[in-house]
């Protein structure tokens, strides 16, 4: 039996992970400090502690007894960064030092522990290179993309200088069932679906022209896994992307046609340093990492409103 680490585990993605993990019949311990997760999305079976990745030392012991660590606790909201510069930083970029360096520590004592940590298409900012290859250009233009640059650069230096193997994991825009759709700050189909359901108008934050690349959650705990067991990769990045656009227009329009209505749409001023394009070259993550392409965006989008609509969440 492995025994794996899962930070931010009671999250949206993190949740997924640790159910698909569960089933292996794997030790599963959660590190997470419910800042916006929840213990409920927890599933049975997990050990849970409830704590801070800024705190070195419970991260230093909750590494201990680990053959791996999926590290997926971050402040995981753009606009949170614009707002709190250096709280954000603190969490998103020095946690993960965190991580990395009790992950040194295992490796001084004999064990090689692995990272998978999540980064995120933010490093790509205003690159215009679409679909963004892992080549493309980083130019992150706000403090979230920028330290998830930095937990790259992090990485390089984990597995360069202290021997920590590690995969960096860019995310592109991820839904899916458990994407809190109370939070302001959760991501734009939880919170256009959850203003739908309760007959609001969406507000679209600028034209509703910027493209973002959606990926359905299952695909990205299928990256996480195949990541985790390629054990002959010791420091990459990869995307985890479809290729496909879609404007935010064009995804009001598509939450409006599975409920059935026809709301007003309210716009917005843009966001400080929002994204124009972000879509992503899935071709590594299909030749390289082995992971198949999931469900399109509009079965994962009905899949999701299933879900809101049966938790009423
Ligand atoms: P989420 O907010 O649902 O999950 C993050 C989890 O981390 C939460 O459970 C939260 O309580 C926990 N957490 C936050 N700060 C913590 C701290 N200081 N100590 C311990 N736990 C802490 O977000 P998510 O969408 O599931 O994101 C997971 C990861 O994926 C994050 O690293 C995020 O930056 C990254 N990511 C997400 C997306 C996306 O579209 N959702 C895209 C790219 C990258
Ligand atoms: C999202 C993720 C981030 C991740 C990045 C990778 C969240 C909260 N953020 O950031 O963790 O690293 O993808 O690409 O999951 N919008 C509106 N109206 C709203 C809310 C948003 O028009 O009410 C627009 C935004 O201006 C943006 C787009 O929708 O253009 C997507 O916004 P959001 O879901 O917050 O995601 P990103 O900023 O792309």
């Amino acid at each position: 039996m492995k025994s794996w680490l899962v930070t931010g585990g009671c999250g949206f993605i993190g949740s997924h992970l640790a159910e698909r993990l569960g089933r292996s019949g794997d030790r599963i311990v959660v590190l997470d400090d419910l800042s916006s997760g929840r213990v409920d999305n927890l599933p049975s079976g997990v050990e849970f502690v409830k704590g801070d990745i800024r705190d070195a030392g419970l991260v230093a012991e909750v590494m201990r007894a680990v053959d791996g660590c999926y590290h997926l606790a971050a402040i995981a909201s753009v606009a949170r960064s614009n707002e709190d510069w250096a709280g954000t930083h603190a969490v998103n970029l020095t946690g993960t030092i965190n991580i990395f360096d009790a992950a040194r520590a295992a490796a001084l004592s004999g064990r090689r522990l692995r990272v998978v940590y999540a980064s995120s298409a933010a490093v790509y900012g205003d690159c215009t290179d679409i679909p963004l290859a892992e080549t493309a250009p980083t130019r992150p233009l706000t403090a979230y993309g920028a330290d998830k640059l930095g937990c790259e650069l992090h990485g390089r230096v984990a597995f360069q200088v202290h021997g920590v193997p590690n995969v960096g994991l860019r995310f592109f825009n991820v839904f899916g069932p458990r994407q809190d759709p109370a939070s302001p700050y959760s991501g734009v189909i939880a919170i256009f679906a959850k203003a739908v359901q309760e007959g609001r108008a969406p507000t679209i934050l600028g034209d509703g022209k910027q493209v973002r690349d959606f990926v359905y959650v299952e695909g990205v705990v299928d990256a996480l896994t195949a990541a985790m067991a390629r054990e002959d990769l010791t420091c990459d990045v990869f995307n985890v992307c479809t290729g496909d656009a879609t404007s935010i227009e064009s995804l009001a329009r598509l939450i409006f046609e599975i409920y059935g209505t026809t709301p007003d749409i309210k716009h917005g001023p843009p966001r400080a340093g929002d994204i124009r394009k972000s879509v992503g070259n899935p071709h590594r993550l299909r030749t390289v990492l082995g992971v198949p392409p999931t469900i399109s965006v509009a079965d994962g989008m009905r899949r999701t409103l299933d879900w809101m609509r049966s938790t009423n969440r």
